[in-house]
Formats: C-alpha cells, structure tokens, sequence
C-alpha cells in the first residue's frame, strides 16, 4: 500500500516464487502480494533484488520469473482512475478533489496490487448489484459479510450504501492491511471489520446476516456451496465465475434451501443473486 515517501503508483517489480509459503515481508516498497497456483508472487515499487534474495536465502525459493512493469498493466491496460456508478463515486487516493456529485456517495480507495480496484467486470458487477439491493429494492440489508475482500471496496461499498455492519474476510495478509487501510481512508471504522481468515478453514457465523458477497473462483465456490453453514444468511451476491463454469455451481445449488433471483453477467464474467427460501 502507499507508504512515505511514495504518493502514487509507477513501475511495479514483480517477483515470481516457486512456492507459495513465503514468511510475511513488511517492506515499504512491497505493494501487492498475489498467489497463483503454486506460486507466490510479490510486487514492489522499485527493483528489491537483496531482499528478494534473502527471502530465497532464508525459504529454498527459487525466483523463476521476474519482470518490470508500468501499473497500468497490472489492470489489463487500464488506468486506474475516478469512476462513478449509480450511487457511488470512487477515486484512487493520489487524486486529489472530490469526484462525488449528483447526491453519489464518495469511496477512496487504495488499490496497491491487490483485487478490488473496481475495474474488473466482478467487482463492477458487484458495486451495482449491491446498489441495487441496498438502495432501490426497499429490501433491509444490514448486515453484510464480504467473503474474500481484497482491497474492501465492496465492504466499504456496502457500508456507504446504507448496511450497518459488515465484516469483510480475506486469506491474504497484504490484502487485510490493504483493506483496513481503505477502512480508515473512509472513516468506516465503526460499520466494517476487516478479518484475516482462510475460508477453506472455516466459516464466521452466517445466521442473522442480511446478504454474503463472495467474488471469488469456482473452486472455492464449489467448496462453500458444499457446507450447510454457508446457506444460513438470507442473500447472497456469487460472483468470480464464468459461463462455462455455470452448470457446475449450478449443480451444486441446495434449491431446496436458496433459490436463484437473478443470473446476469458483463464481458466473460457472471454474477448470481440468490434468496434464501426461509428470508
Ligand atoms: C476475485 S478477488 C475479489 C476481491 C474483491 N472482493 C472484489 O470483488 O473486487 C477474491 C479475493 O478472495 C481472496 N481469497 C482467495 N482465496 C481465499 C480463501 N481461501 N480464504 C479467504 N479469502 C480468499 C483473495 O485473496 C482475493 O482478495
């Protein structure tokens, strides 16, 4: 995240370990730690080879690709900029002003390099699903769990659209400081909670929460689908899959205890609102 002396992003430095169980680094040029299938990756603002290495030194990792990059491409070409939806306006924290107008919420956001700047099609599809739901549907959502958080855009979303408490839940360290960050930028303290917590390993308690975002992949998916736990909130905004991967999370849908409100979708991507049958 954007620590002194650093004001805004640049070139990234990208690190690719061959493993993914690196010990944390708290370094002020680290901006973003990914993984992706067997591979840690690490991105900084300037070239870190001495500390690169002395991770290697310390772990047996081996650095099997390495590259600069402009931050722009991290986002498949775009900038990262100020964007408006309905009811939100968001702005990266190095611009300056408010970008808020016509009665929009503002949100500021850090983005590092960690998902969640709102430029992806999900996080999109989500920000406007969730518009929907905690403006115009007249529906109480209150409390919101935001599973697989990244940069809490979504949580934040949540909570400047209306919720009263939302907990915002991510496995990875980087994205938790990241969130929190993002947190304290929007003086959300008091409606959202940022949690570091793997969802293979459990779930927080799902019952007398209003609504469940999860954004994340369809194995992951897959996995929470299977457990009766997950089906105890009353809404919930399933997004981080594509159509080719509907039939099999369709599949494995307990329709007897959700049933699908609405399937819609943008570029490649798909989003789900689901009900539960006893809300
Ligand atoms: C597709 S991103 C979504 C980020 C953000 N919610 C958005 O919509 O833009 C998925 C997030 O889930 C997190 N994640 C992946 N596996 C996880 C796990 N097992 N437990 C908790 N979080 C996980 C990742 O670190 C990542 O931040």
């Amino acid at each position: 995240m954007l620590r002194s002396p650093h004001t805004k992003y640049d070139r990234l430095f990208v690190y690719y370990f061959d493993r993914l169980d690196l010990p944390p680094v708290d370094d002020p040029d680290l901006i973003g730690t990914w993984v992706e299938d067997d591979n840690a990756i690490l991105f900084f603002h300037q070239a870190r080879e001495e500390l690169v290495q002395s991770i290697c030194a310390a772990t047996g990792a081996t650095i099997i690709y390495q590259a600069e990059l402009g931050y722009r491409d991290w986002e498949a070409g775009t900038d990262i900029g100020p964007f408006a939806t309905k009811h939100l306006a968001i702005r990266p924290v190095w611009e300056e002003g408010t970008t808020a107008g016509d009665g929009r919420r503002e949100i500021v956001l850090d983005p590092s390099v960690i998902f969640g700047s709102g430029f992806h099609a999900t996080t999109r599809l989500c920000l406007e699903t969730l518009e929907t739901m905690l403006r115009e549907s007249g529906q109480r959502i209150d409390r919101v769990v935001d599973l697989g958080t990244g940069t809490g855009l979504l949580a934040i979303a949540a909570a400047r659209l209306g919720a009263g408490q939302v907990l915002a839940v991510d496995n990875n360290p980087m994205a938790c400081a990241v969130a929190r960050r993002n947190v304290e930028l929007n003086d959300c303290r008091d409606k959202v909670t940022v949690v570091q917590a793997d969802l293979h390993q459990g779930l927080p308690d799902l019952r007398d929460q209003d609504l469940v975002i999860a954004n994340l992949y369809r194995g992951l998916l897959l996995a929470l689908f299977a457990e009766p736990k997950f089906w105890t909130a009353g809404n919930y905004l399933i997004s981080g899959f594509t159509p080719g991967m509907e039939g099999e999370l369709l599949a494995a849908l307990p329709t007897d205890t959700v049933r699908l409100l609405h399937r819609g979708g943008r570029e490649m991507w798909r989003i789900w609102l689901l009900r539960n049958r006893n809300a």
